[in-house]
């Protein structure tokens, strides 16, 4: 998609057929992330089409201050590691515990999907040991959270197909979480789900509705990004053999890799869901208020005018700046936790893999315009 990119930002700010603007430069991505006039409530659209309707209210990620910053709050008191400094340590131990058995249970087989063997389960089972998920109904809201992320912003098919999916996919992932918080409530644990639900802080407490909401969003975002971030940094070493082979003499290079990837290879490339709340004058053009607006934080990352030299991956960058997490008030909450899993995930894999080829290149992507990763990674390595 990087040529688009490239095409896109010659026009700043463009209007789209359909009546929403496409804003693909660094400068104008920043202010608008951080303008107050931009709204992610999709509630104030001009037109609320049925399609934006959810069977569920909002969660904090759809929402503005200062609803939005109530929520967050909240979550944040009760999120723990690693956003409390002095629990990173044991965290990070958790976290190698994880990957390591991942990697021991491809160890000796010679083939692995990087995607369904190590990417997408490792921050699976985090975010369930960490909101008090049981890791075994994992299949169970595994098709539902995949089909909601699928059907964000635009995409192939029906339009109202694609909300009606979306709708049920909403209502049976609500359903499951609205009974496991009631369990948590009666029962509670040392898990962010509990948190939630016992809290009668200054914020609190939140609404049955908005436990469902929030541990929806957490669980949702926390197990449908890492991995693309993972499975992305995965296919660019594979490509790269020398810096793969650098990252196992330097592991701790794997910190710019990391921030490189957000910059080059980002998980999330559009946030297609804002609204102009005013007429908004930005790089020649005026956004009537009402109007939706689509952040191509990918196009940001690479803009010419922003970094030198966009294209090339350079981890030795002496400063690496991106839009990968977004910004503003939405800037991403799970992003320490996204970076430690990313950093140990490719470090362990760039250790422990011998001699690691990718069998299918270019590998298989998912269909989603809005995340974008490979389906599946298959490699193979020696013994
Ligand atoms: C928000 C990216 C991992 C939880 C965001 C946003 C981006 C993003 C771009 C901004 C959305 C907006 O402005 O509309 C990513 C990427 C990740 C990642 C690339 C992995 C590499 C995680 C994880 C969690 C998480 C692991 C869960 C713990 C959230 C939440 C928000 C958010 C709750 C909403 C924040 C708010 O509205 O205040 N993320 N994310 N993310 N992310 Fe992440």
């Amino acid at each position: 998609p990087y040529r688009l990119y490239t095409e896109l930002r010659d026009t700043p700010v463009a209007r789209q057929e359909d009546g929403s603007y496409v804003v693909s430069t660094y400068r104008e991505i920043v202010a608008l992330l951080h303008d107050p006039r931009v709204s992610s409530d999709r509630r104030n659209l001009a037109e609320p089409a049925h399609a934006d309707q959810d069977a569920l209210p909002s969660a904090f990620i759809g929402l503005d201050p200062p609803e939005h910053d109530r929520l967050r709050r909240l979550t944040m008191r009760h999120f723990g590691p690693p956003h409390s400094p002095g629990k990173v340590d044991a965290m990070r131990a958790e976290l190698l515990e994880i990957i390591t058995g991942l990697i021991d249970g491809v160890a000796g087989r010679a083939r692995a999907d990087l995607v369904d063997d190590i990417a997408y389960p490792f921050p699976v089972t985090v975010i369930c040991r960490l909101l008090g998920v049981p890791r075994e109904d994992e299949p169970r809201f595994h098709r539902w959270a995949e089909e909601i992320v699928e059907t964000i912003g635009p995409g192939e098919g029906d339009r109202d197909e694609r909300a009606r999916r979306r709708q049920a996919a909403v209502l049976e992932l609500g359903r499951y979480l609205g009974e496991l918080a009631e369990a948590h409530r009666r029962d509670p644990g040392d898990d962010v789900l509990s948190g939630l639900v016992t809290d009668q802080g200054p914020d609190g407490p939140m609404s049955g509705t908005e436990v469902i909401t929030t541990s929806a969003l957490l669980l949702i975002a926390g197990h449908e990004t890492t991995v693309n971030l993972i499975a992305n940094g995965m296919l660019t070493l594979l490509r790269d053999p020398p810096l793969l082979e650098r990252l196992r003499r330097e592991p701790d290079l794997v910190v710019h890799t990391v921030e490189e990837l957000l910059r080059c290879e980002p998980p999330v490339h559009f946030l297609p869901q804002r609204v102009a709340l005013d007429d908004i004058a930005i790089a020649g053009v005026t956004i009537p208020k009402g109007a939706s607006i689509v952040l191509a934080l990918a196009s940001g990352s690479r803009d010419p005018a922003h970094v030198h030299d966009p294209d090339r991956f350079d981890p030795d960058r002496p400063y690496i700046q991106h839009l990968g997490f977004g910004g503003g008030v939405h800037h991403c909450f799970g992003a320490p936790l996204a970076r430690l899993e990313a950093q140990i995930a490719l470090r362990e894999l760039a250790r422990r893999l011998v001699n690691p080829r990718l069998v299918t290149d270019p590998p298989p992507y998912r269909p989603s315009s809005t995340l974008r990763g490979p389906r599946h990674l298959d490699i193979e390595y020696d013994d």
